[in-house]
């Protein structure tokens, strides 16, 4: 990171980055080079860049994601270090850069740990990399350092905002204003540098939902800085066994994607990437995507939400964690607010998910509870749900049931449960009746089974890895819903065929696992339009 370069004749270096590869930014390596595919381990990037022309104050360097840790080197100097495949960080940089030829360099490494968060083995691809945009950003000596403008909880025509100016600096007029709503309040941050302010009796408020994915263009200003941003507004509520949107009860027509192209065996990063897996959830007819397992990129939650998609989305809090070691416990938290940070002005964000797939202890408990605390030190307004996968069929009572002590700690449950795939029936469908979180709305958050897209076979018969046994097991997954109560939505896992390690059999799976709806190359499979007319139909 010292691009220290031969001097006199005796000096020699073993490393140079002039003459280095070349990788694309932002993008995982492992797309880039054949060589890099399976690559875990450290990849050293640098860039020359001159400081911009127009400075007026404050330089920052934003990095969107950087896979899985990494250090952040400027003229030879270390100036930050982050892990967490996932959130965003940034660094100031102002007073650090010279006119011309700033030198970055970035230690960036993906190998998986046991402490880490996911940890040492998870059911998705681990690309590693610069995964999302760099960007340098200036500001003004005082700026608008967050805000968090949305609608009441409980009431709708009630805009509650709140403005942090830098440095918690007092008394700086704030205004902030919704000019389709005829709103324009003048502020003053108080000694912490906080504006807040409650605008009641808000008149003519089109709420977001699916069908009416209304936004408002809202802008906040202070001293010399400015911010435009898109803000929907939405009322959300459990009342009893239902998830409310509007005050109406909604039935959640969700899916499941993981951030991948699958035809470029790649990370998703891009607009035009977001934009493609979208459309696909468009057109299956659903009105919410569980964003697996991570939190995606923003151009794809702000994708989402001006297409109308409500949103779940967790950090990879992913089955085995090290849930007894108090620094994974501290990178969970920080991780969480990260999460929380970056989207909570998104309307269309609807959950926060704490875990999948999680092992009930008191270790466990305890570390999932502080990042219930964690997330709603920051929005305590969303839904806290996470996803469970110990539902077992009681046979004395011939029912499903599941007890798990976390259940109560939050609104809404979700059940991972592949009937047909990894369990046999144990009854028919018709007769699988549920008795799980009766008290509670509960979400299946998965369900599924592989199919090689083009195979047909038997549709009883599961090692045939065909389209009509996934098909099949997708209508008899519908018919036992119908004997869950308290069910408030479905999300079918998954979307796409995804790249996975432990997904190798030679003739089905060869890297990926194929319980997508949609092939690797994007070909429906016929589960797709059993999804489609189910989502079409309900009511
Ligand atoms: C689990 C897990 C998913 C995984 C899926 C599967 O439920 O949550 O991440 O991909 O099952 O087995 O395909």
């Amino acid at each position: 990171y010292l691009n220290k370069k031969p001097a006199g004749k005796t000096d020699f270096y073993e490393y140079a980055f002039d003459g280095g590869l070349k990788l694309n930014v932002p993008s995982d390596w492992n797309s880039q080079l054949p060589e890099l595919k399976y690559y875990e381990g450290t990849v050293w990037y640098a860039k020359h860049f001159d400081a911009p022309k127009e400075q007026n104050g404050r330089l920052f360097i934003y990095f969107a994601a950087v896979s899985y840790r990494c250090k952040v080197y400027l003229n030879g100097k270390e100036i930050a270090a982050h892990e967490g495949g996932f959130t965003p960080f940034q660094v100031e940089v102002t007073g650090l850069v010279k006119d011309t030829d700033n030198f970055l360099a970035l230690e960036v490494n993906n190998t998986r740990t046991a402490d880490a968060i996911p940890a040492k083995s998870f059911d998705w691809w681990n690309y590693g990399g610069i995964t999302r945009d760099v960007m340098l950003i200036s500001t003004p000596k005082v700026f608008i350092q967050d805000y968090f403008i949305q609608l009441d909880k409980h009431r709708s025509n009630q805009i509650n905002a709140q403005v942090k100016v830098s440095d918690s600096q007092a008394n700086v007029a704030v205004t902030v204003e919704i000019p389709e709503l005829n709103i324009k309040q003048k502020l003053l941050t108080d000694q912490q540098g906080i504006a807040r302010a409650s605008i009641a009796n808000v008149k003519h408020l089109q709420r977001w939902s699916p069908e009416n994915p209304r936004r408002y263009n809202v802008r906040v200003s202070a001293a010399a800085d400015a911010v435009d941003e898109m803000i929907g507004f939405r009322n959300l509520a459990v009342k009893g066994t239902r998830v409310y949107l509007n005050d109406k009860p909604i039935f959640l027509k969700s899916i499941s994607f993981h951030e991948e192209i699958p035809q470029r065996k790649g990370r998703a990063f891009s607009e035009a990437d977001a934009t493609m897996l979208l459309s696909e959830a468009m057109a299956l007819g659903c009105n919410m995507i569980r964003l697996a397992h991570y939190p995606q990129n923003e151009y794809t939650v702000r994708t989402a939400e001006k297409m109308g998609f409500l949103l779940w989305e967790e950090t990879p809090i992913w089955q085995g964690i090290d849930f007894e070691n108090q620094e994974t416990k501290k990178k969970a938290g920080n991780m969480i607010k990260e999460m929380v940070m970056r989207d909570k002005n998104r309307c269309a964000l609807s959950f926060w998910g704490m875990a999948n797939e999680t092992k009930p202890s008191a270790a466990r408990n305890e570390f999932l509870s502080y990042l219930i605390k964690c997330t709603k030190e920051i929005d305590s307004t969303r839904l806290i749900t996470a996803a469970f996968d110990l539902v077992r069929f009681d046979r004395s009572k011939q029912r499903f049931v599941m007890d798990d002590p976390f259940i109560k700690e939050i609104d809404v449950v979700a059940i991972n449960k592949y009937m047909g795939w990894y369990h046999p029936w144990p009854v028919t469908p018709d007769k699988a009746i549920w008795e799980v979180a009766t008290d509670k709305p509960l979400i299946i958050s998965e369900f599924g089974a592989e199919a090689l897209y083009g195979k047909t076979g038997d549709a009883d018969v599961a090692s045939s890895w065909s389209e009509d046994y996934q098909a099949q097991l997708y209508k008899d997954n519908l018919e036992m819903f119908k004997n869950i109560p308290n069910l408030t939505g479905i999300s079918p896992w998954v979307l796409f065929d995804f790249r996975s390690p432990f997904r190798f059999h030679p003739t089905y799976q060869e890297g990926w696992n194929r319980k997508g709806l949609v092939s690797d190359q994007g070909f429906r499979k016929k589960a797709w339009y059993i999804i489609a007319d189910y989502y079409k139909n309900i009511k």
